[in-house]
């Protein structure tokens, strides 16, 4: 298929991109009356502008509660996939970006709706990552922010590696418990089963595809090797 250069690989040395259009106030934190206002229509008719002028990107801010107080900036906000997945859809050569939370999105679910949204864009769609810093969001979600730095980076990059292995691996499915999928070949899923085990999870759990289709290769290629490592006995013939 033919499709067109992202802008973001051209020759300006200089980019230009639209940070936060997305959220009321965009980046301004200020009560005139001409604040910007996020709403659809808007932002459609800013990006059919900005692609017409030869700007290379839109960038969102993924934001789920408001900053509160007199402006509450950002109080309003629209969601970041579904939004560029409509900028795309309208425009022909500008780049759009989502933002994840890597701790809000599934990998799976992520890695789904961003190659969903490739094809929409015909390559033009960007993905910003973001592992996590404003604790208010995160109680509203259920969710821990850890502490350490490193950890919520950690994350990120599994959460990022998780993704790319869905895309690129030939793997006949993914097999997940708790936060973290197990993706691979049976030699890796045999031995991430095995650290679960030891970890002492409850309720692991293996997600099929098909479950048809998929159970006997996980019967003959992964059972095997959880029985040569111990942690299963082989079922007794008829
Ligand atoms: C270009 C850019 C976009 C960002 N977008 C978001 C966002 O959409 N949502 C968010 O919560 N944080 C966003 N951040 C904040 C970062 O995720 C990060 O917390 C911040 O850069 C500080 O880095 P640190 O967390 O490593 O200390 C953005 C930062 C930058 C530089």
């Amino acid at each position: 298929m033919n499709w067109p250069a992202n802008r973001m690989r051209n020759d300006n040395p200089l980019k230009l991109g639209i940070f936060s259009p997305n959220c009321s106030g965009g980046m301004a934190v200020t009560t005139v009356p001409e604040r910007w206002d996020p709403s659809w229509d808007n932002n459609a008719a800013l990006a059919v502008m900005a692609d017409g002028y030869g700007i290379e990107f839109l960038l969102p801010i993924a934001r789920w509660r408001g900053y509160g107080g007199e402006t509450n900036f950002q109080g309003t906000t629209l969601e970041t996939m579904t939004w560029c997945a409509g900028l795309l859809a309208l425009t022909k050569g500008i780049t759009v970006f989502c933002t994840a939370h890597t701790s809000f999105h599934h990998p799976l679910v992520a890695a789904k709706m961003l190659s969903t949204v490739d094809q929409i864009s015909h390559g033009r769609l960007g993905l910003n990552v973001v592992c996590g810093w404003n604790q208010p969001e995160y109680e509203m979600m259920g969710k821990d922010l850890p502490d350490s730095h490193d950890d919520r980076y950690d994350y990120g990059q599994e959460w990022l590696d998780v993704i790319e292995k869905v895309w690129t691996s030939d793997a006949e499915f993914a097999a997940g418990h708790g936060v973290y999928p197990l993706v691979g070949d049976p030699d890796h899923i045999a031995s991430e089963l095995e650290r679960v085990h030891r970890a002492g999870f409850d309720g692991t759990t293996i997600s099929f595809v098909d479950y048809l289709a998929e159970l006997p290769y996980f019967a003959e290629e992964v059972i095997p090797r959880l029985e040569a490592k111990g942690l299963r006995s082989p079922v007794p013939s008829a």
